[in-house]
């Protein structure tokens, strides 16, 4: 099974709409806020150099040069022991797995942007009531905007790469970027702007536990979109001609450049009213909509723009999440792929809906397991667990299994001298961080 070509401004343009998503602008900030701003970024960024950067050329290569879905590629590319390597392409699961409470994050952000025309919540304790009704009460609003997010998110991967995912990317990626612009020029001229400055750069190494580089880690991994399989189903499908290297800095590039105009524009905009900084995934639920209010019709205007850049991020990383299986599905059982679409559109609704109903109040008892509900366990055992595994596994591949010859002979003419630092990086620095950051992350060592 032959699969579609990208051009390679649409492959561009798709890698950086998956890395782009909801892990820029709703985890960043919130998450910089946690870990005590300054200290986190300049951490997150040395992992995304160091650890993103490698890892993300050796998924690209194992999509470019298998060209089939994740598990053919494994199965493909191993010298020897095929039929155990198959397994390490089950790492397309996790994207799947993924989707089912992502596509419920993007149902919320959809209903936001009726929010925010119709009534913008004029206090935080409103928009802690407006929130939480929302999530514990509203089972029928939070399944309606998730059946969009399903409708929009299966028809776009239905049309396929060329004709839905590049072309879907090519228009709500430069939109975004354009709101988040002029709202970063906004920002830039506010008292606040300082302010966000200094919070976001000034390193407080108090606050920098081994945990908070863990963190850093899983999150460089999630919003690089490393680990699920998404890169590497992209990559199946980038032209023979096209650059791997180029690709992926401009991946990171764009990625890391949106996380932090993303965290400078909210920042600015708390700490210009006052707000705090650090509330958690509440951040842009509820902090941010009662900031807007005090802003007056600008911050109409504004909250309006901004859900929907937030939703462009979400939805362009959504296909992205469901494309894996879908191809697994296409290559392997012969599904046409509205079929496959159709099929794993189904998987993460109805899972989605599940997810839903674990956080409804009288619904919630029964879906909630070792502390944990059914929404926050999808998150833990994607982020902490499969994610990280999915990571090892393809670094060791690509290091140790695949014969080096056809790395070199495909990377050395794109990297040149960079080579053997990028070699060195994936053989140990990169297997390292992985195995300290998933007995962490898991628990198992806190170091
Ligand atoms: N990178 C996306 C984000 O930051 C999430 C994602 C993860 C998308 C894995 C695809 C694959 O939100």
């Amino acid at each position: 099974m032959k699969i579609a070509q990208f051009s390679r401004i649409g492959f561009m343009m798709a890698a950086v709409g998956s890395a782009v998503g909801l892990g820029n602008i709703w985890k960043f900030p919130y998450i910089t806020g946690e870990y005590g701003g300054g200290a986190f970024v300049l951490v997150y960024l040395m992992t995304v150099m160091l650890v993103g950067f490698t890892v993300m050329i050796a998924e690209m290569l194992i999509g470019y040069l298998g060209r089939r879905d994740c598990v053919a590629n494994f199965e493909t590319l191993a010298p020897r022991h095929k039929q155990w390597w198959k397994h390490a392409g089950w790492m397309g699961v996790t994207s799947s797995l993924v989707m089912i409470y992502y596509s419920v994050v993007i149902g919320w952000i959809l209903n936001y942007i009726t929010v925010a025309m119709i009534q913008l919540p004029s206090s935080v304790s409103e928009a802690e009531t407006t929130f939480n009704t929302m999530l514990k009460q509203g089972l029928g609003t939070q399944i309606f905007f998730h059946t969009i997010a399903f409708l929009i998110t299966t028809a776009v991967v239905a049309k396929g790469i060329k004709g839905g995912i590049e072309k879907f990317n090519m228009v709500l990626m430069p939109a975004l970027m354009l709101i988040l612009g002029v709202m970063f020029v906004y920002a830039f001229n506010m008292d606040g702007f300082s302010q966000a400055f200094s919070y976001m750069f000034t390193p407080d190494w108090s606050k920098l536990t081994s945990e908070a580089f863990a963190v850093a880690v899983g999150h460089a991994f999630f919003t690089l979109s490393l680990g699920y399989g998404a890169i590497m189903i992209y990559s199946a499908s980038l032209p023979k001609e096209g650059n791997m290297v180029h690709s992926s800095l401009f991946v990171i590039a764009g990625d890391t450049i949106i996380a932090l105009v993303a965290g400078l524009v909210l920042f600015t905009f708390l700490f210009q009213y006052g707000a705090e900084p650090a509330k958690g995934p509440g951040l842009v639920f509820i902090s941010l909509p009662a900031v807007f209010f005090q802003m007056g019709v600008i911050g109409n205007v504004f909250s309006v723009l901004f859900f929907l850049a937030l939703a462009f991020a979400g939805l362009t990383s959504a296909v992205s999440l469901v494309e894996p299986m879908v191809q697994y599905l296409i290559d392997k059982y012969d599904f046409s792929r509205l079929k496959a679409a159709i099929v794993m559109g189904l998987f993460f609704y109805l899972f989605g809906i599940v997810a839903i109903l674990s956080q409804i109040e009288w619904s919630a008892p029964a879906l909630t397991w070792g502390g944990k509900n059914f929404f926050d366990w999808m998150d833990y055992i994607t982020s902490s667990v499969l994610l990280p595994t999915a990571g090892l596994a393809m670094a060791i591949f690509v290091g140790y299994v695949i014969e080096k010859e056809r790395v070199v002979s495909t990377l050395k003419p794109q990297m040149g001298w960079f080579f053997p630092v990028w070699y060195f990086s994936l053989r140990y620095i990169a297997p390292i961080a992985l195995v300290v950051v998933l007995l962490n992350l898991t628990g198992i060592i806190k170091i």
